[in-house]
């Protein structure tokens, strides 16, 4: 054979030529010690707070103790399957997960992989799972309403785009299905919805996703899911690897709705990560900075001044309670942040009072400036009739003879009560809840029977809808309650009672 000195020689050039030498300086530590999803390392002594690190088994981590002379990590993933003296690598960049539509129909763990089987996310779009929250100048007051479709909660305690209000409660009294309600009454209204799961079952999760996908919600939401057997730190970052999704939205002038369900588990995660950190332990022995923890997330949720597109982030953070405590610390912690709170209590809700929220204690800060002229006319004094209710009710039933003005007014009470409650999953619109409140408040539901006022709402509304329906859909375009509305509502309520035939049903 023989070889063509020239030919080899402008191989060897090109070669050369093309060469692209890439120095790729990292900083390297090695692990001294490791376990229950903590890592001290030692040697990265350039990370920054918050930087990603990479272990040999392929599991991210989080630098979060920065001490004189170790690194203490969090893993966020297996961490059985790492030993002492395996080398870390900085990544030199801060956590970060896909956002953009791609996630969007999408069952994700915290740190964007996919948990519905549907393969990896395919965005090119990523987003900081931390970021600062968005200054004053750059908001705008809060003036959109964000339906949830239930009447007790838009009527008494209105939610409006780029508020938080939370959901506070003692376990099983419904506050999940409040959150699900109104990410299923966003078909259609342009919100993107992001249901966190913290710290729960996986089959409840399972559960929730399967009521989005078959009431077509999952069309415009994600679920991040850190379930109960996830490490603790996975259940930490949960809610601002969601908010980063959303955040996505709001900065490119949409809407977003978050729900994060429920804080309490993210602050038990953080308190357990903080304690095997050694960071000293505060009151009930969570660290010092929990209320940041929670602070800076629900800060993030807003309402974008116009210059920045007008985007908005609203949340529903869900907190549970022990027997109602709520002052506790955490439940006080997120009080406090919140623009508002939605109370729900067992004892309503076993007496079968669902949605179970308390008016009296239930409050919204910032949503009465969002609700439509119509709803705010007909609700104003629903609160106080209801908590004036519930006092007088407790007195009659002490057996006094009652006057026929208090007793008139307890029936209305009671029919009142009947009226706010609600089967879960079907919304009602603005128009509906109008019609519904209209006619209960203005007594006109005073001589249907007690049992019967669901039963009843539930074919009034269907006639109205079907014999009425200029009358809804005008009240749609225009929610306003003129007086040619009040006699429209009037007339087909009065319509509708000449052929209720009643009973039930
Ligand atoms: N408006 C409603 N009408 C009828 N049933 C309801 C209503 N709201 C909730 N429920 C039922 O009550 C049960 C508890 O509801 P949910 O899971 O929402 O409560 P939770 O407070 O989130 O509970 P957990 O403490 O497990 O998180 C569920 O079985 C749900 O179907
Ligand atoms: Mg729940």
């Amino acid at each position: 054979m023989k070889f063509n000195s020239d030919e080899i020689a402008s191989v060897l050039q090109a070669e050369i030529e093309q060469f692209d030498s890439k120095i790729d300086v990292r900083e390297v530590g090695t692990v001294l010690e490791v376990g229950d999803g903590i890592a001290r390392v030692y040697g990265l002594s350039g990370v920054m707070a918050g930087e990603m690190v990479e272990f040999p088994n392929g599991s991210i981590g989080l630098a979060f103790n920065l001490e004189e002379n170790s690194v203490g990590v969090i893993i966020l993933g297996d961490y059985l399957t790492i030993e002492e003296g395996d080398e870390v690598k900085a990544l030199g960049t801060l956590l970060s997960v896909p956002a953009g539509d791609a996630v969007i129909g999408r069952v994700l763990d915290p740190l964007g992989n996919p948990l519905d089987g549907k393969g990896p996310v395919q965005s090119d779009i990523t987003r900081p799972v931390e970021i600062i929250a968005t200054g004053v100048a750059e908001r705008k007051p809060v003036t959109e309403p964000l339906q949830t479709g239930i009447k007790a909660i838009d009527a008494m305690t209105p939610i409006g785009r780029g508020q938080r209000e939370l959901i506070i409660g003692d376990r099983k009294t419904g506050k999940t299905a409040i959150a699900i309600d109104a990410i299923l009454n966003q078909k259609g209204q342009g919100v993107k919805c992001f249901y966190v799961a913290i710290g729960q079952k996986d089959s409840a999760v399972a559960s929730v996703v399967d009521v989005l996908e078959r009431y077509g919600a999952m069309e415009y939401t994600t679920v991040i899911a850190a379930g109960a057997s996830s490490p603790a730190p996975l259940q930490y970052i949960a809610p601002y690897a969601g908010t980063a999704m959303a955040e996505h939205f709001m900065f490119n002038g949409g809407h977003a709705l978050v729900v994060y369900d429920d804080l309490s588990k993210q602050a038990t995660a953080y308190r357990q990560m903080s304690l095997l950190m050694r960071r000293p332990p505060g009151r009930e022995a969570y660290p010092g900075d929990v209320f940041y923890c929670h602070s800076r997330l629900l800060e993030r949720s807003s309402k974008l001044s116009d210059d920045l597109g007008g985007g908005s982030i609203t949340s529903l953070p869900i907190i549970e309670t022990l027997e109602g405590e709520v002052s506790a610390y955490i439940p006080t912690n997120v009080i406090s942040i919140t623009d508002g709170q939605i109370y729900v209590q067992p004892d309503l809700f076993f007496s079968g009072v669902r949605p179970a929220m308390n008016p009296g204690i239930s409050v919204s800060r910032v949503g009465g400036a969002a609700q439509t002229k119509a709803m705010k006319k007909v609700s104003g004094g629903l609160r106080l009739q209801l908590a004036a209710f519930r006092a007088l009710e407790a007195f009659a039933q002490l057996g006094t003879d009652l006057d026929p003005a208090t007793q008139k007014e307890l029936d209305r009470g009671y029919r009142m009560v009947e009226l706010l409650k609600q089967p879960q999953y079907q919304p009602l619109s603005v128009a509906e809840q109008v019609i519904s409140i209209y006619a209960g408040t203005n007594g006109m539901l005073d001589d249907v029977p007690v049992k019967e006022v669901q039963q009843f709402e539930k074919e009034m509304l269907q006639f109205v809808n079907d014999k009425h329906s200029s009358l809804v859909s005008d009240m749609t375009a225009k929610p306003e309650l003129s007086d040619e509305n009040v006699e429209r509502i009037v007339k087909a309520v009065t319509e509708f009672k000449a052929v209720y035939k009643g009973g039930e049903r």
